[in-house]
């Protein structure tokens, strides 16, 4: 059995691929069994986020199950297996784990040490064991990557500031307002006349951001008005104007700057919709949504500029540096959790002999106890001979006890060997290597 993940993320793909894999909640369950119906694939976890789409795996055999895996991607993107292969990593065993715990404490993310991804981990474990497609293996690692992401958020500095996607995408908007007056840094955005559009989490991180760095109203627009109004009631000091989305086009006339994030599969902003408008002025727009939420035919419009998540990379750069310094501090706690997760996956080397082992002692117990029962004739009651029995089987859970905590203690792989092949060879065990 194998550990691997394959994927890619803001690292290896450009937004343009990385929209054609996510894979939405309400589709997960059906990439789940679909993934699992391959002989393969024994279990798996899929993580998808606006930044990455990685499938954890446990694999009967490396190469056969990747391939499995790339195969899914392929037909699940309709891009070709030679298409997605650039953009594509795989990481096996010990960097598979050391990957996830990374990818868990935020170390990964575009925006370093970010919180999001850590609920996103947390989604991908309730997925996975909802739709049963985790078995002991992967539902240990991937809780191990949660507690990890909790550990480091709390016992280094990683996350301290609130950084996320919406708080580079309100920098990024500060910078380029900023270059269009002239000035090359963060400006306040107290003449800008700001929409959201989304009503979501990551809608409530910009109004916090855009709260922070002057903003001095919003207009919300959203699907759902009471969302939007429910959003904007946590927001006293901001004054928020909530908008149903058929306002979208009045407000993309209006405003100056507006944010989009929502969850919607095709864009809502295009360059036909923006042509049509009376623009009075110039129009900004920075798109967080993964899909996009805005086509990316809009910039071509004169007067309008517009930014998707991965024009973020321009501000994220900017601060990544000192995030970087605490990140080392985060790095050794992770290597210490994926030593932890190594050392239990070792000792399950150890349970097919433990199992055969016990299934020897066993046996013979049972005919010894058997030979005795017999000899000791029909007078005995049933309490006595619940007794006997109890004791035969308390001596040899008493016997095998050390030796089986031995063997599963974590020691070296050449130790645990060695004290395997001394077991097999002593009580005559006949190899079961193949035995899961
Ligand atoms: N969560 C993250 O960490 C993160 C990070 C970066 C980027 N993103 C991206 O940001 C976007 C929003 O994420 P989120 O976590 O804020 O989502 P969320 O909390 O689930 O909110 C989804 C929002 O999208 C709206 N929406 C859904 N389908 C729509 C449609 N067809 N047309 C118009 N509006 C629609 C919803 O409106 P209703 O209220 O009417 O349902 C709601 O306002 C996504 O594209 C996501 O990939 C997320």
């Amino acid at each position: 059995m194998h550990i691997a993940v394959v994927g890619l993320s803001h690292r290896t793909a450009p937004v343009e691929i990385r929209e054609r894999l996510s894979i939405p909640e309400q589709t997960m369950e059906a990439s789940l069994q679909q993934l699992r119906s391959d002989e393969q694939v024994l279990e798996a976890s899929i993580l998808s986020t606006c930044n990455r789409l990685e499938i954890y795996a446990l694999l009967r055999h490396p190469d056969q199950g990747i391939s499995a895996v790339g195969s899914f991607l392929s037909q699940h993107s309709g891009l070709s297996v030679d298409e997605l292969s650039p953009h594509l990593f795989t990481f096996h065993h010990e960097d598979a784990i050391a990957h996830l715990l990374r990818v868990a404490a935020g170390l990964d993310s575009l925006v370093l040490g970010e919180g999001q991804i850590l609920s996103q981990v947390k989604k991908m474990v309730r997925l996975g064991q909802e739709h049963r497609s985790l078995g002991p293996i992967l539902n240990r690692l991937l809780n191990q990557a949660v507690s990890t992401g909790k550990r480091v958020r709390t016992e280094t500095n990683l996350g301290t500031g609130a950084v996320s996607i919406s708080s580079a995408a309100v920098e990024l908007a500060q910078l380029k307002v900023g270059q269009a007056r002239g000035v090359d840094d963060l400006v306040p955005l107290d003449q800008e006349q700001v929409a959201v559009v989304g009503a979501g989490r990551m809608s409530r991180l910009l109004l916090q951001h855009l709260a922070a760095k002057g903003c001095r109203g919003v207009v919300l627009l959203n699907r759902t008005v009471s969302r939007a109004e429910t959003l904007a009631a946590d927001f006293p000091d901001l004054p928020v104007q909530c908008r149903p989305l058929v306002d979208l086009d009045h407000c993309l006339s209006t405003c100056s700057l507006v944010f989009t994030s929502t969850a919607a599969d095709d864009p809502i902003i295009d360059a036909e919709r923006l042509k049509r408008l009376n623009r009075r002025s110039s129009l900004m727009l920075v798109d967080i949504g993964v899909p996009r939420n805005i086509a990316s035919d809009a910039c071509d419009l004169a007067g309008v500029e517009a930014f998707d998540v991965d024009d973020l990379q321009e501000v994220v750069a900017r601060n990544q540096e000192a995030r970087r310094e605490i990140a080392v501090e985060a790095e050794g706690l992770l290597e210490e959790e994926a030593r932890l997760f190594l050392e239990w996956w070792d000792g399950l080397e150890a349970v097919p002999v433990v199992n055969r082992l016990r299934i020897q002692l066993e046996d013979i117990r049972e005919q010894e106890l058997q030979k005795a029962l017999s000899r000791m004739g029909p007078d005995l009651s049933a309490r006595e001979r619940k007794v006997v029995e109890a004791l035969s089987k308390g001596i040899i859970n008493k016997i095998l006890h050390t030796p089986v905590t031995n063997l599963r203690a974590p020691q070296p792989r050449q130790q645990r060997h060695t004290a395997m092949k001394v077991l097999q060879d002593l009580f005559e065990l006949v190899d079961g290597s193949n035995e899961t």
